[in-house]
């Protein structure tokens, strides 16, 4: 089985590039399946409907999201049927949406996790209790387990990916919008990367307009976050192979813009 994993879709921009270079990836790498990030795909701050089935007719399979889930007010009407998507699983309980979902592929099927971090973010459910909770829930119905950790820091990302080693086939960071160059397979066999960073617009700062946010450093005032619709995109993600006990085999970065092309 073979995954690729797409990191946060910010804005326009960001989608613009998966239709752009989706295709062009799945010609490459043949994925078994397409998962990616959502939380940003609507103007920088969560999920619409229309941009959730948007996705998925663009050959999407599968989303995650993160700290920004419940960024868009339509997100309430949508996210009980949504069955191709999950949001961080240790928020509390009464959050709508679900942490865990399984897919079909063939034969196999594939449990897909979504945790949030607790370092410098909103104080949310302990992320690793909860993992032993769902893994062993999952582990009753598959070997291919894969985990998108939505976290602030390098260390509580890094921590996950060692406790979850063995016990799940890939442990993926996102939410920082900078891809990590750390991209291995831990020794129990359990792929990981602390960041996949983003999909959006490259010349922002995390796909985020620069002006505003330079002028926050500066003043330490607030000001408002402008996602651009228009201008040169990044594509980031990993292209993840497992071998038939849900193990990773190999793990491998993507990523494109004008200084790193597609080949
Ligand atoms: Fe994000
Ligand atoms: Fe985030």
């Amino acid at each position: 089985m073979r995954i690729l994993f797409i990191g946060d879709i910010v804005g326009k921009v960001g989608r613009q590039a998966i239709s752009d270079y989706l295709p062009k990836l799945k010609q490459k790498f043949h994925p078994t399946v397409t998962i990616v990030n959502a939380e940003n795909a609507a103007h920088g701050k969560g999920l619409t409907e229309k941009i959730y089935k948007q996705l998925l007719r663009e050959g999407v399979d599968f989303m995650t999201m993160g700290n920004h889930t419940y960024g868009q007010r339509q997100i309430y009407d949508f996210i009980d049927d949504a069955n191709r998507m999950v949001r961080p699983a240790n928020f509390p309980e009464e959050a709508p949406g679900v942490g865990m979902r399984f897919i079909q592929i063939n034969a196999d099927k594939l449990a897909i996790i979504n945790l949030q971090g607790r370092s410098f973010m909103q104080d949310i459910d302990d992320p690793f209790k909860k993992a032993d909770e769902l893994v062993a829930q999952a582990q009753k119905e598959t070997n291919y387990i894969f985990v998108d950790f939505h976290a602030e820091t390098t260390s509580e990302k890094n921590a996950m990916g060692w406790y979850l080693d063995g016990r799940v086939s890939t442990v993926v960071g996102t939410h920082t919008h900078i891809q990590t160059s750390d991209d291995r397979v831990l020794p129990q066999g359990t792929g990981y990367i602390t960041d996949v960073g983003m999909t959006g617009f490259y010349d922002g700062i995390l796909g985020i307009q620069r002006d505003e946010v330079i002028k926050r450093f500066i003043t330490s005032l607030p000001q408002r976050h402008v996602v651009p619709d228009t201008g040169r995109a990044v594509l980031s993600g990993v292209v993840v192979d497992y071998d038939s006990q849900g193990r990773t085999k190999h793990i491998e970065r993507v990523l494109i813009n004008d200084d790193h092309p597609l080949d």
